[in-house]
This record gives structure tokens, sequence and C-alpha cells, in this order.
């Protein structure tokens, strides 16, 4: 295994995909300095998402994955799962046992992705998800076949700035997409429905949305920090025939937690199926 790869700083980093997850990433590295932007590649399919990139973020880039990829200690695959054969079969020409290649394709997994190189390149996969971008991120990572745990703790080292990071058998990564990177989405459908309440009942809409916002931001960091069971901590919110258990009413009666159920299964069913 070569000092780069071994070595927890990033030399040189190669984003091969610069769509919205590829550049928020990005920037939540630069941001927590994880990397400097002198240090960062990206590419694109078309010029003028790669001239977003370098006049957002100030970093180099180039139409060529294999040039971006070629001595990058760290590169990181942000396509589509449905181009990622086709981005493998370029970067197999350059890829090399000294890298480390990070993919966070969902439904893509390592040994797609090992199978398609010549060497033996080490393949992290990672699972983050868009509150990376303001450090309140979760990124999921397992190792590939020949990544071993330094290559692992790099990876780890490279998103722990950008929110929380575990490991995972790869073997529920569909689930993991779906509730972890999926579930925001959820979430600020949870959210913009509970602002469109207040604003029934008459708060403005920027109120409206903060406190709702901030409840629900409240509501996760207590599940966390006391590690109570979220219906112990819904208990202790409602008092006996206050207003919290006629609204708890409604949401039964509209069947929340039955849809959130279903939400999770069938994205998770989607995200197994998204290349072939
Ligand atoms: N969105 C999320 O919250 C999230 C969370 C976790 C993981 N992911 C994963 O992240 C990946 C990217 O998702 P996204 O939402 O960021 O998609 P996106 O915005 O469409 O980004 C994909 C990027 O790939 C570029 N691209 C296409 N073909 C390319 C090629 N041959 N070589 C180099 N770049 C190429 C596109 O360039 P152009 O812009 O020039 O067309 C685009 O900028 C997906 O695999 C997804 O599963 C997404």
């Amino acid at each position: 295994m070569s000092k780069t790869t071994n070595s927890p700083r990033i030399h040189r980093l190669a984003v091969l995909g610069a769509g919205k997850m590829g550049l928020t990433l990005t920037r939540a590295m630069i941001g927590a300095g994880v990397v400097g932007p002198e240090s960062v590649i990206a590419t694109a399919r078309h010029q003028n998402r790669l001239d977003l990139a370098a006049s957002e973020l100030g970093v180099a880039t180039t139409l060529d994955n294999r040039e971006a990829a070629s001595g990058a200690d760290l590169v990181l695959l942000c396509v589509k799962p449905q181009v990622a054969a086709s981005v493998l079969e370029e970067l197999t020409e350059v890829l090399t046992e000294d890298q480390l290649l990070v993919s966070i394709l969902a439904s893509v997994s390592t040994a797609y992705i090992e199978q398609r190189l010549r060497e033996k390149v080490a393949v992290v996969r990672a699972m983050p998800n868009t509150p990376c971008l303001v450090g309140a991120g979760m990124t999921t990572l397992c190792s590939g076949r020949w990544a071993e745990q330094p290559q692992l703790d790099k990876a780890r080292r490279a998103f722990e700035h950008l929110g929380r990071v575990m490991s995972w058998d790869e073997r529920y990564f569909d689930a993991v997409t779906s509730v972890s990177a999926s579930g925001p989405a959820f979430i600020y459908m949870v959210i913009e429905a509970l602002a469109e309440g207040a604003v029934k009942v008459g708060l403005p809409r920027k109120v409206a949305t903060e406190l709702a916002a901030q409840a629900c931001l409240g509501a996760a960091k207590m599940v966390i920090e006391t590690q109570d069971h979220p219906a112990v901590l819904k208990d202790a919110v409602t008092t006996p025939a206050g207003c919290t258990i006629d609204g708890i009413l409604s949401l039964e009666e509209g069947g929340l937690r039955v849809t959130l159920i279903k939400a999770i299964v069938e994205a998770t069913r989607r995200a197994g199926e998204l290349v072939e």
C-alpha cells in the first residue's frame, strides 16, 4: 500500500461528476478544511457545469475523467448510477493500487466497481446525504475487497467534518440509501406540511417554516443525544387531554406512520434497481 493512500491527508482529490452531490461534498470538504481548492480537480459532462464549479469553488476542472483521476490519491465518484459502467471503463485505464476510489453511487456495489477495474484498487462505498453541506450530514461507509483499514479511515476522515459517519454492512446499503440519503426529502415534506398547517391557523409562512424546521431539528437531536426511544420522547410531550394527543389522533387517522414505512420500503426497493 502506498504512502499517499495510507496518508490521512488528501493530497489530490478528483471529483468525478460535479453535479448536485459532487459539488455539495466538494464545497463542504473545502469549507471544513479537509482539502484545499488548489488540490481538487472536478469533472462533469458539460463545460457549463465545470465553469460553475471553477467559479464557485476555485477548483481545477476537466471534461476528461482519466486526466482528473490520474495522480489523485482520492477519487470521489459522484456520477449517476446509470453512467457508472462507462466511467469505470475509462478509469480502468488509469487507476492503480496506490489510489483510493470512494463511490457515493446508489445501487452500485463495490463488487460491481471492482469487476470493472483492472487493478486491485481499494474501493470504499459511501452513502452521504445533502445535509453534509451544513455539517449535519450522515455518511455510511463500507469497504470493498481490496480496501484495508487505513483506506477506510481515510474515507472516514474525508466525511467526518461534514456530519456523522458510520460503517455498516454493504448488504443493507439500499435501506441506508432510502432512510439516510432520500430521508431528508421526506423530512422536508414533513416540515413543509407542518408549516402549511401553521399558516392555516394564522402564522406567517417564514415564522411557520422556522418553527416547524426547528421542531424537527430539536426532535432529531433529542433522539440522538438521549438515545431514548422516539415513542418515549413523544409520550413526554403528550399531556393527558392536551392538544398533542388531538394532533396525534389526526396523524393516526391519516396513516402517517404506515405512509412513512411504505415510503422507506418503496425507496429501498427502487435503490436496488438503478443499475442492472
Ligand atoms: N442527491 C442526493 O441526495 C444523493 C445522496 C447520496 C448519493 N447520491 C448519489 O450521487 C450521485 C449523483 O447524484 P446527483 O443528485 O448529484 O446527480 P447530478 O446532479 O445529475 O450529478 C451527476 C453529475 O455527473 C456528471 N456526469 C454525467 N456523465 C458524466 C461522465 N461521463 N463523466 C463525468 N461526469 C459526468 C453530470 O455532468 P453535467 O452536469 O455536465 O451533465 C452531473 O454534473 C448518484 O449516483 C446518486 O446515487 C445522491
